[in-house]
């Protein structure tokens, strides 16, 4: 996926997406963001991109899902259009996606979407920008835009920019994405959202044993997300059924389950029942755009 001078596309460029192995509401911001606490994990469940070059300046956009009607505010369409503002570029891109992260997911694929696309669009224009404008340019797509920028797992405070990335041991999940997905602002704009969670420290986390990692915490928007999708509660049995604990990721609606062992996995490529997706994912130690 790497390319030289004069480069005209970029093939195969891939997007993880993350699962949030806690996630505490600290508080909330005037602006109505919410102040979190989170490890944010990548895991190798991917989006493939494809970047053509346009030397007509134009940014389209296409899916392999045909019949996908593509949201007018399309992420990826907004991080192109935001990196030829910031560069001044007079070059821009078709971009297509292969292969898509669940949408309404919790899993952040739409983000990271947006993140490779900064980084593959760069290099494809040949344009440079200091890497704390690129990560300001990030936030302004969305909270967790920064995350899919830094490369790491990362303990992860204010709304989303604020990264400390953190070692986590390898390891394999369970996830499972209902047919129902469910709406971030829905969510965290709910009036039974518990937003006073006491703070956690980066040092406490860092100290617990690997046994104790995945069971760190709790996710905060998960009573409320339950409530809307009773689905969550159906995969939550699923994986009880197999002795497994799980917990949602992120505003949902897909639920993970830590696989303690190699043989837990051994249960059958079977799925909650019709409509579900459901995969065994591992940990990305870092990002496949890391060091772009
Ligand atoms: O930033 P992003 O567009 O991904 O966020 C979607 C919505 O989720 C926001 O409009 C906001 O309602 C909510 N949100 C929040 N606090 C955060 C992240 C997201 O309230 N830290």
């Amino acid at each position: 996926m790497a390319g030289g001078p004069g480069m005209k596309s970029l093939y195969d460029v891939l997007a993880p997406a993350k699962l949030n192995t806690f996630l505490h509401i600290v508080g909330r911001r005037a602006d109505g963001y919410h102040l979190l606490q989170s490890v944010f994990m990548l895991i190798d469940w991917c989006v493939t991109l494809h970047l053509e070059l346009r030397r007509d300046g134009q940014i389209s956009r296409s899916d392999e899902v045909a019949d996908l009607a593509l949201p007018a505010d399309d992420l990826c369409v907004r991080a192109a259009r935001a990196l030829q503002a910031a560069t001044g570029t007079k070059l821009g891109a078709h971009i297509h996606l292969h292969k898509r992260i669940p949408a309404q997911a919790g899993m952040g694929g739409g983000s990271s979407d947006a993140a490779a696309c900064l980084l593959a669009l760069a290099r494809l224009w040949q344009v440079k920008l200091p890497r704390k404008q690129l990560a300001e340019l990030a936030l302004q797509l969305g909270a967790d835009v920064p995350f899919f920028l830094l490369g790491r797992h990362a303990w992860v405070e204010g709304i989303g920019q604020e990264l400390q990335p953190v070692i986590l041991p390898p390891a394999r999940f369970w996830v499972l994405k209902p047919p129902v997905g469910l709406s971030t602002p829905a969510i965290f704009g709910s009036p039974e959202l518990k937003r006073d969670s006491e703070a956690a420290t980066i040092l406490g986390f860092a100290a617990l044993g690997p046994e104790q990692i995945f069971e760190f915490g709790r996710n905060d928007l998960q009573p409320v997300a339950q409530k809307l999708c009773p689905d969550i509660d159906q995969g939550l049995k699923w994986l009880a059924d197999r002795c497994l604990q799980g917990r949602m990721t992120g505003s949902g609606s897909a639920v993970f389950a830590h696989l303690p062992n190699e043989g837990a996995a051994n249960t059958g490529l079977s799925k909650p029942a019709d409509g579900w997706t459901a995969r065994v994912c591992s940990t990305l130690e870092v990002h496949p755009l890391a060091d772009w």
